[in-house]
């Protein structure tokens, strides 16, 4: 198999040789070559569903998968979208108000709708917010419609100060006008890919279709459309699953190319417009790929730290300390019971400070400014006090 880091930084120096950026972009079809012991067309990629595919009922998984189903509930990705109607966060606060430069700023619940209104004092717009995108952990953001156009509001709900602030992004200063302070309009190639990060079914082709959408990150959004397994597992026909299970793939494809697909890795952090920068601390998988940890290595893929079925663990330094001591020798002094080995695998050295919590020293929460949130760095690193963000 193919080292994607050894190919990565062949590419690095002969982009850097040519300059030519149009060269540097076409990475992902490198990255359908060689390494890829299946046929592209049997790997499932979320967010690329093809006309015509055929999905399930979103409930019809808890029939025969209830473990799976129960504990994936509580993860934020199954509420990364939410209807108005459901939004935990607009029920819980039905009036929320804000004020920038001459805007004052209303979201306020009736009924079953959230009404987002923004006024100068002379003239007002005043909107239904459609759907809440991100459970909230750090904030908000709504989408409504206005003059036939989607827009993202230009205001969200942030969890640190539970209530309104402006949407990460935007400068914090005033807008220029009431259209302008409503939000920004988005284009239909942003629409879906907002929508095809944070639900399931909501593109198909080249198509937003709303009415098929099931929000939130649902397990079809992972596994593929799942009409024909319910079916053949229903008339006990096994031989065939007709699922996709991402367990099938090697530890640095399903980190680059699956959860990469929305988290962002990276072939796609290098074709962003705006890449670089501490934004970047956002996109784990880009992150750790920089870190001297990774390689393709089951032990520091995303699912070695993040089952993706449960809720994050967070603060939980005993069960990531675990996933370190992996690879890490334990430091002499660590007295380890007589009868415990340390398994031959175990060949990454030790660390001379620390032998316990390793993740809040060497996976620094890192504030990004304006998302009032402090992301945790998946650059592994030695931290220099002092020492800036490292970029790169
Ligand atoms: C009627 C029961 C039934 C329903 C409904 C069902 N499954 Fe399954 N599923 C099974 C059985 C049985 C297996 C095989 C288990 C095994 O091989 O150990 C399976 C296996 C799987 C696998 C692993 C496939 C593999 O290659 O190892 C995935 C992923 C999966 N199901 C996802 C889903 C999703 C997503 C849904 C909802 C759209 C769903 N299932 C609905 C019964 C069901
Ligand atoms: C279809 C897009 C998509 C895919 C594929 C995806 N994620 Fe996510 N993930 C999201 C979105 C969107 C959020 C933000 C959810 C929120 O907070 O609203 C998220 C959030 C998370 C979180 C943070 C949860 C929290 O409580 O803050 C973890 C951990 C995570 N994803 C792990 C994974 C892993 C591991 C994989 C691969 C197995 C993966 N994700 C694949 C879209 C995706
Ligand atoms: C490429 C996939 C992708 C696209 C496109 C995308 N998101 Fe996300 N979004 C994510 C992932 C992954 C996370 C979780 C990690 C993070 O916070 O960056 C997230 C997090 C968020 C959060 C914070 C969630 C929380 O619980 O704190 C909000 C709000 C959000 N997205 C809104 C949007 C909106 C609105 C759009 C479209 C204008 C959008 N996103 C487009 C993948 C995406
Ligand atoms: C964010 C992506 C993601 C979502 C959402 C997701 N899964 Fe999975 N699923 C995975 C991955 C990755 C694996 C492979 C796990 C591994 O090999 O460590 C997997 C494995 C499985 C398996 C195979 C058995 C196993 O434990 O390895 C089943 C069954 C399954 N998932 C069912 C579901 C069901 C049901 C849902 C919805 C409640 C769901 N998944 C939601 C990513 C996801
Ligand atoms: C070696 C362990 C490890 C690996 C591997 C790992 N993570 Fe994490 N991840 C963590 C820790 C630790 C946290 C912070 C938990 C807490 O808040 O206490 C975290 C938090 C997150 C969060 C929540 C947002 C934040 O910044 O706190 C997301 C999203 C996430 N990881 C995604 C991923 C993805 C995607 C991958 C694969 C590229 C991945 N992680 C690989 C350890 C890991
Ligand atoms: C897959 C195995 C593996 C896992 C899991 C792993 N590491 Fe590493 N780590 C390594 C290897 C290999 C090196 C490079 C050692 C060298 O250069 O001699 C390394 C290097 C480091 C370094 C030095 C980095 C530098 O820039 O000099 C730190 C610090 C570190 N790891 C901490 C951690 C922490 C903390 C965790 C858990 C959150 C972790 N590692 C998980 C394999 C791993
Ligand atoms: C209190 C903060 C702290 C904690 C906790 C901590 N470390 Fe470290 N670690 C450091 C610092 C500082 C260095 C750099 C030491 C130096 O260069 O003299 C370091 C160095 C390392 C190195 C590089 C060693 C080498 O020989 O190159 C590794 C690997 C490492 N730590 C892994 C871990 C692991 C695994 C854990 C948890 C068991 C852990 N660290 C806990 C602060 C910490």
């Amino acid at each position: 198999m193919t080292n994607r880091k050894d190919i990565f930084k062949v590419v690095l120096v002969v982009c850097a040789v040519v300059g030519f950026l149009v060269f540097c972009n076409p990475l992902p079809s490198w990255s359908q070559g060689p390494m890829h012991a299946k046929a592209p067309s049997d790997i499932w990629k979320p967010r690329q569903v093809p006309a015509g595919a055929r999905f399930a009922n979103q409930n019809s998984c808890a029939e025969c998968h209830a473990d799976k189903t129960t504990s994936y509930q509580h993860h934020a990705m199954a509420k990364a979208l939410e209807t108005v109607a459901e939004s935990q966060i607009l029920r819980a606060h039905p009036r929320l108000t804000f004020r920038n430069g001459p805007f004052s700023y209303q979201v306020v619940r009736q009924g079953e709708q959230s009404i987002y209104t923004v006024t100068d004092g002379v003239n007002t717009i005043s909107e239904p917010i459609l759907y809440s995108f991100g459970q909230g952990r750090a904030g908000q953001t709504y989408v409504l419609q206005h003059k036939g156009q989607f827009y993202e509001s230009r205001l969200s709900f942030y969890n640190d100060t539970q209530g309104l602030d402006v949407t990460l992004g935007y400068p914090p200063t005033a807008p220029a006008s009431l259209d302008e302070a409503l939000g920004r309009a988005m284009s239909p190639e942003e629409t879906k890919n907002c929508f095809s990060c944070h639900a399931t079914a909501a593109v198909s082709g080249s198509q937003l279709q709303l009415d098929k959408m099931m929000p939130g990150v649902s397990c079809q959004a992972c596994h593929g459309p799942g009409e024909q397994h319910v079916v053949a597992m229903k008339a006990g026909n096994f031989k065939q699953k007709y699922i996709y299970n991402p367990g099938t793939l090697s530890a640095d494809d399903q980190s680059q190319e699956f959860c990469a697909s929305c988290h962002r890795g990276v072939e796609d952090v290098i074709a962003l417009p705006n890449s670089g920068g501490i934004n970047n601390v956002r996109h784990q998988p880009y992150r750790i790929f920089n870190s001297k940890c990774y390689g393709d290595d089951r032990r520091i893929s995303c699912t070695a730290c993040h089952d993706p079925h449960e809720p994050l663990k967070i603060n939980s330094a005993v069960f990531y300390d675990a996933k370190c001591n992996a690879c890490h020798l334990p430091s002499p002094k660590v007295k380890l019971a007589k009868n415990v080995q340390v398994a031959k695998d175990r060949t990454a050295p030790f660390c001379p400070v620390g032998t316990q919590n390793c993740a809040s020293c060497h996976m620094p929460k890192t504030d990004l400014p304006g998302a009032h949130f402090k992301f945790t760095d998946h650059r592994i690193r030695v931290v220099k006090p002092g020492a800036p963000f490292p970029t790169e």
